[in-house]
């Protein structure tokens, strides 16, 4: 029997990335894996003592394979290094080596923190260099990758941001914040381009469905520092009532971390929108829209 290949099969499909992907594609056109939360029609696989060919030879019609499961928390990561690597690069190289095995083309999801954060505005040719146990886990992944698979798609992505009340994102976040009169750092010196979760699903979307391969940098339009995001915010949120807050504006590197943090780890979007032609979202735009949202819930 000639099977097509069209299903995408999403490890970690309870994550938050995960979550919108699986509701972009549907149960047709992809199959999702959870760990400790179950969701409906989930696979459950724990990759530290499970091998992906276990699920993989029981389903034959998957093209492509997006790694999200993993220790996502820089501070976990750092707290404990042995704990976080069996995790974040000896369970996701086995997910690789069985990916290969199978012929299913793999997409992992790296990040901005691959970059130590000196110059900025990077983009896929600039050299990478972390200097966060979570960056340098994330670079292993990378590198073992492109010497081990001859398709892949490795996507590095800026913080992600959503716009539903209570998903505990950037915006929404700091408006819970704000209701509840606590303390908010604000760094002056850290800058990235946050991304929106749609354009973050349309874009690995995009790149299934186009069939590109190699790398790409997944980050919002333009890049801002912290404390301009939350100015932006709070901008919008005085339009509609009087604010208080208590923000300590600071650098990041006062805010105690258990590892010194890159600053200016912003990236360039441009191979990503020429290649599948892709109009991100203007970030003040979807903020406004935010807040909007925000006002009129709390207010019923
Ligand atoms: N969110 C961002 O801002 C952002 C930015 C840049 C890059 N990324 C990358 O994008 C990917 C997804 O991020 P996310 O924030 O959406 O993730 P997340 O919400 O933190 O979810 C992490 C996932 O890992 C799974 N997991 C943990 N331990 C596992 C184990 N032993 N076996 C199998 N699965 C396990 C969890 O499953 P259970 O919950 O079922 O345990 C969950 O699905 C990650 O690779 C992250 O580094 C995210």
């Amino acid at each position: 029997m000639n099977l097509v290949k069209n299903k995408t099969l999403i490890l970690g499909g309870n994550s938050y990335i995960g979550t919108h992907l699986f509701e972009h594609f549907n149960s047709d056109y992809a199959i999702r894996t959870y760990h400790s939360k179950p969701v409906e029609n989930g696979i459950y696989f724990n990759t530290l003592s499970m091998n992906l060919s276990k699920i993989l030879k029981d389903i034959n019609n998957i093209s492509h394979a997006v790694i999200l499961l993993g220790d996502t928390n820089p501070e976990s990561c750092a707290e404990d290094i042995e704990k976080s690597n069996r995790l974040n690069i000896e369970s996701i190289k086995s997910i690789i080596d069985d990916l290969n095995e199978y012929g299913v083309k793999p997409i992992f999801t790296s990040s901005d923190i691959v970059f130590d954060g000196k110059k900025g505005n990077y983009d896929e040719e600039d050299p990478v260099s972390p200097i966060l146990t979570y960056g340098k886990q994330k670079v292993e992944i990378e590198r073992y990758m492109q010497k081990m698979c001859d398709d892949f798609i490795i996507t590095r992505i800026s913080k992600v941001f959503g716009s539903q009340i209570g998903d505990k994102t950037l915006f929404t976040n700091w408006l819970d914040d704000i209701s509840g009169n606590k303390e908010i750092y604000c760094a002056h010196d850290h800058r990235s381009n946050p991304i929106y979760i749609k354009d973050v699903v349309n874009s690995i979307a995009g790149l299934i469905n186009s069939d590109c391969s190699g790398i790409f940098h997944l980050s919002g339009k333009k890049a801002y520092s912290r404390l301009e995001l939350f100015e932006m915010l709070l901008d919008h949120t005085k339009k509609y009532l009087p604010v208080k807050v208590n923000v300590i504006k600071c650098s990041i590197h006062d805010i105690p971390l258990r590892e010194k943090r890159p600053l200016n780890i912003s990236m360039k979007s441009d191979k990503l929108t020429d290649t599948i032609g892709i109009k991100l979202h203007d970030t003040n735009d979807i903020c406004k829209n935010i807040v909007k949202e925000y006002i009129k819930v709390k207010s019923k």
